[in-house]
């Protein structure tokens, strides 16, 4: 480890994004101060306690000595400060750049000569020089490229990844000026093991960010297209994705599932479509994509149905259990999640629906799978979570489960439907 002990970084926001980052910086020798206006957090961590699940968090935060702070005074002292806030979108999908803005307004107050400002929350391009630089100068009456270095290096860490970490996740950084570029890349050098890519500009380290989300959520619409369109053909669309990935080049398999969640890829096309819309340009192909993937939820919850006439059954009365509220498997972060559209779907059909996540018990409406499942008439796989996995078919038929709809396309389909349940898959 290199002592970087008389350096401070500042970290704004202690997120699924700020908090790794800051114990990374800390364990690569920095003495690091974490600001976030949530007070509540704040008070949580300095007792060294997570607001969110993961082993490796959890242990590395006990064994830290980050200091955590609302106090935005505390930037003075820092050589790097990197703002790692959320970038939601509102209601009808417009950026919401509140959160950047107030960070920059609170920065500003406390801006030094000299020092580095990193944008790393996923924007479209141009809020660094648009957004960000006009705040910091407006309120400190200091210059940009001149008196304090303004650069963007977007975050791509997956949370729950064990493989690729903070650490070693290759990144890209985009900077103001020559010296704003090569100050960034200098500080990342010294936390990240992973290549570090020198964009031309900052716009295009920002274009980066917006593109890698839209392609995933583009390749995931075609594929939850493909299990529309295969679900009326009869034919198995993760058998035909599996054939297509025997392909060792120009085929990447993608799986379809109930939609799109977590706070980037259902969010960051946004950015680039509202931004390319003031610019005069149209994304049809971006919307497109988001309007499919929203639909999802809604397409699942007709397969319950589907499911349910089979038996004879009505969905208005049922119950109808649905396992998994998080995103993606393994992990607590509910936002954006399709289950809860779903849910929203299945209630509107008068279903009676309890849920279960063993990741996120207070949003759970059960105490247990047991419970969960106990009369249950049909079961919807919404988040691929490890104990769902080996949900055994007869275990679902002695709680009286008729139907069983495979969200995430993750259970054994064979095995269920030879024990005698009514199997859908989305596209199988
Ligand atoms: N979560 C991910 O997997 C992921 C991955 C890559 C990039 N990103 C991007 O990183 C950014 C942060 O995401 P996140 O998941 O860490 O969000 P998060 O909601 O988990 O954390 C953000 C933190 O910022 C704090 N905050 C909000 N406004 C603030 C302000 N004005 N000043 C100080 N603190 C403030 C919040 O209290 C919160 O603790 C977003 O732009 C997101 O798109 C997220």
């Amino acid at each position: 480890m290199k002592n970087q002990s008389n350096k401070t970084i500042a970290v704004i926001g202690l997120g699924y994004v700020g908090l790794p980052l800051a114990l990374l910086a800390e364990r690569k020798g920095y003495k690091v101060v974490g600001i976030d206006t949530d007070a509540k957090k704040v008070e949580l961590l300095n007792k060294r306690t997570t607001p969110f699940a993961g082993e490796q968090i959890v242990k590395q935060l006990k064994n830290s000595s980050l200091e955590t702070t609302t106090d935005f005074n505390r930037i003075k002292d820092a050589s790097v400060i990197i703002i790692c806030v959320p970038t939601p979108v509102y209601e009808n999908h417009i950026p919401n750049l509140e959160p950047v803005k107030n960070a920059c307004r609170n920065i500003a107050k406390f801006l030094q000569k000299g020092q580095l400002v990193i944008l790393e929350s996923t924007v479209n391009p141009g809020v660094s020089e648009n957004i960000v630089i006009p705040i910091l100068e407006k309120e400190s009456g200091l210059k940009a490229g001149k008196n304090f270095f303004v650069a963007h290096c977007p975050e791509r860490i997956n949370p729950g990844d064990k493989n690729w970490t903070v650490e070693n996740i290759p990144r890209v950084v985009g900077g103001l000026e020559e010296k704003d570029l090569e100050m960034a890349y200098k500080f990342y050098s010294s936390i990240i093991s992973g290549q570090i890519k020198m964009m031309g500009s900052i716009k295009e380290a920002e274009s980066v960010k917006v593109v890698e989300n839209s392609f995933r959520d583009i390749n995931i619409a075609f594929v939850n297209e493909l299990a529309m369109s295969f679900s009326k053909l009869g034919i198995d669309v993760v058998n035909v994705i599996n054939g297509a990935a025997t392909k060792p080049f120009a085929f990447m398999a993608h799986y379809p599932g109930i939609g799109v969640g977590g706070h980037c890829i259902p969010v960051d096309p946004y950015y680039l479509i509202d931004y390319a819309k003031q610019n005069g340009f149209d994304h049809d192909f971006l919307k497109l994509a988001r309007k499919i993937n929203n639909n999802m939820p809604k397409f699942t919850a007709e397969k319950v149905l589907n499911g349910l006439n089979e038996v004879k059954m009505a969905m208005n009365g049922t119950k109808i259990a649905v396992l998994g509220l998080a995103y993606k498997p393994n992990i607590d972060d509910c936002r954006e999640s399709p289950a809860f559209a779903l849910i929203k779907v299945l209630e509107k059909y008068r279903a009676s629906v309890v849920t279960f996540d063993p990741f996120v018990p207070s949003r759970s409406t059960a105490k247990s799978l047991g419970e969960a499942l106990k009369d249950a008439s049909a079961v919807v796989i919404a988040t691929c979570h490890d104990q769902f996995k080996n949900l055994e078919p007869e275990y679902l038929l002695k709680n009286g489960v008729k139907v069983v709809v495979d969200g995430r396309n993750c259970l054994p389909k064979e095995k269920f439907i030879k024990a005698g349940i009514i199997y859908k898959g989305i596209g199988r």
